[in-house]
């Protein structure tokens, strides 16, 4: 078992927006962020994840809870699993009560220091580097280190006491289907170390340099691993990224290390894989500009422009550079073509400008049924982006096709929230929630306010009353923004005006009764006539 104090530890660790941003693509909104929810199928973000309270909560589907709740729910795992994720995720080493240990075995810093040795005693792979540009610095920086032929890795992990299995789990070594021998994925590569945003080395790419037909091989998807959603070089372009607001993504392990060694430290790559959804939640972390860095041959202005219209949709900021002539980043910085490639980076083309254009491109408009499918193909993309957006491109569009721009349709966006929320009384949310942030404030209220009085949200201030902070209902609106807080002087003023709006309402059901008697309406009316005047004297009337 895990030891108590070592998960309280680990709690102290976690941040909700960091938790979540792992996994969700967050947008900042005031004081919270907010972001399509992950547990229902969300058309509108619902989902708000409060820094301040460390608790989300979503606005449609009712889910909400801490961090470790977000990713028992988000990965379907138990409570001890979920604290081993976390445990992972962030580099932190558990305590277990019985002697099963899992002490963190560092198995992946060690093989990488051996890479690295191995690196320095071959001659062939110091010069392949080294007639590629890459010095020392970049070597030590991004720990680029040589796999060996596979014996001399297994040797090495065996020495070190390292079981198959381990191994395996990391997805550096497998068992041969054929002959059942133990193999390392990696041999005769250079090995380019890949570490987690927190920078954890989790997994590896490699470059052959004995022209094997798989010019690079990428560790396999492992319990850590997962390349999807990972950047190569994050973990050293975030500062930068930070600072700069913008981060350079690049088709390449070689593209990021060469930017960087030229100073362009804000270079990341994806990892042999195209830019999806799954990249977005770390991408958008520090809400950079984005550039994209691609090669212009065909596979690369395919990349890019699902790349662009992916972040296009998202409402990134940021566009396009295609590098031609065969030569990509990596290559301009070997050529010492620095001050041109930082003049191409700030000369990008914007995201919906770049698809447009090739997405017409692809058709050839001189073929008039070519045109209008270029049309709706175009029309179906624009329709797509934000509302102000397909405005401002919709010329862009016509211009392209040569055609008036009243044949290119925009369409308005279903803005309509997709919660099915039954009434909302602002007044009443707002005593409850300022009650909820001033606790001291409840008998003020309550010798004025009896619960009855709550016509919409009853429930929620039963709730309050009977000091379940945690439901989350009452979590929903301490969360919500839209709803306000008092001051002590406000409250006052708001109980005035929700004791009239209580007693005007009373007032016209009992001169609408049909069945009290003329006199019991008449000594109604006359009390809570004399109540309204004194409330509207600015005087408060106790609840009898
Ligand atoms: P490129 O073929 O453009 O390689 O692949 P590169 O970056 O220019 O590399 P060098 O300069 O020839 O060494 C770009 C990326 O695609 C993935 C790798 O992640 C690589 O960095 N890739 C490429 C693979 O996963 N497997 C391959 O066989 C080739
Ligand atoms: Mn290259």
């Amino acid at each position: 078992m895990i030891e108590n104090s070592s998960i309280e530890n680990l709690k102290t660790r976690l941040d909700i927006v960091d938790v979540a941003g792992n996994y969700l693509e967050l947008k900042k909104n005031g004081a919270n962020f907010k972001a399509l929810c992950p547990f229902h199928s969300d058309a509108n973000p619902s989902l708000v994840i409060s820094p301040s309270k460390q608790i989300y909560h979503c606005f449609s589907c009712g889910a909400g809870g801490d961090a470790i709740k977000f990713v028992m729910e988000y990965e379907k795992l138990n409570y001890p699993e979920t604290i081993e994720k976390l445990a992972s995720m962030y580099n932190f080493s558990l305590t277990y009560t019985d002697n099963k240990q899992q002490i963190d075995r560092k198995l992946m810093d060690n093989l990488t220091l051996f890479f690295r040795k191995n690196l320095d005693m071959r001659k062939e792979a110091k010069e392949y580097l080294l007639q590629r540009g890459i010095g020392e610095a970049i070597i030590e920086k991004f720990e680029l280190g040589f796999a060996p032929n596979s014996d001399e890795t297994l040797n090495f992990l065996r020495s070190h006491g390292y079981s198959m299995s381990e191994a395996k789990e990391f997805g550096v070594a497998d068992i041969s289907e054929n002959n059942n021998r133990a193999y390392c994925r990696f041999t005769q590569r250079i090995m380019f170390p890949i570490r987690s945003r927190n920078g954890k080395i989790i997994g590896y790419g490699g470059r052959t340099i004995t022209n094997h037909p798989a010019k690079y091989i990428n560790s396999p998807q492992t319990k850590y691993f997962n390349k999807s959603k990972l950047l190569y070089g994050y973990f050293f372009a975030k500062d930068t990224i930070f600072k700069q607001k913008k981060i350079i993504i690049t088709e390449g392990y070689m593209d990021t290390i060469m930017l960087h060694s030229a100073g362009f430290t804000n270079a990341v790559a994806t990892l042999g894989t195209a830019l999806t959804n799954d990249h977005l939640p770390l991408i958008s972390k520090m809400e950079p500009e984005v550039i994209l860095a691609y090669d212009g041959d065909d596979a690369g202005i395919a990349a890019a422009l699902k790349a662009s219209i992916l972040l296009s949709r998202h409402s990134f900021k940021g566009g396009v550079i295609l590098f031609g002539g065969g030569l990509d980043p990596a290559d301009m910085v070997k050529n010492g073509e620095i001050e041109k490639l930082g003049r191409l980076f700030s000369e990008t083309q914007p995201f919906v400008e770049f698809a447009i254009e090739r997405i017409v491109k692809r058709y050839d408009l001189s073929d008039a049924l070519e045109r209008q499918k270029a049309l709706q193909e175009g029309t179906s993309y624009l329709q797509s982006l934000p509302e102000a957006i397909q405005e401002s491109f919709k010329g862009v569009l016509s211009g392209a096709l040569n055609l008036p721009q009243n044949l290119v349709k925009t369409k308005r966006n279903a803005n309509v929230r997709d919660r099915k929320e039954a009434f909302v009384d602002v007044l009443e949310l707002t005593i409850i929630k300022t009650i909820l942030q001033k606790p001291a404030l409840i008998d003020t209220i309550l010798d004025n306010i009896d619960i009855s009085m709550f016509k919409s949200h009853n429930e929620e201030f039963k709730l309050l009353l009977n000091n379940e902070l945690e439901n989350p209902k009452l979590m929903r609106i301490s969360m919500w923004e839209d709803i306000k807080t008092y001051d002590e002087a406000n409250l006052f003023s708001a109980m005035i005006t929700f004791l009239i709006r209580f007693y005007s309402e009373k007032l016209l059901l009992i001169k609408k009764s049909k069945t009290l008697s003329y006199k019991e309406k008449q000594f109604h009316i006359r009390s809570i006539q004399e109540k309204i005047f004194k409330l509207k004297k600015g005087e408060l009337v106790a609840f009898e």
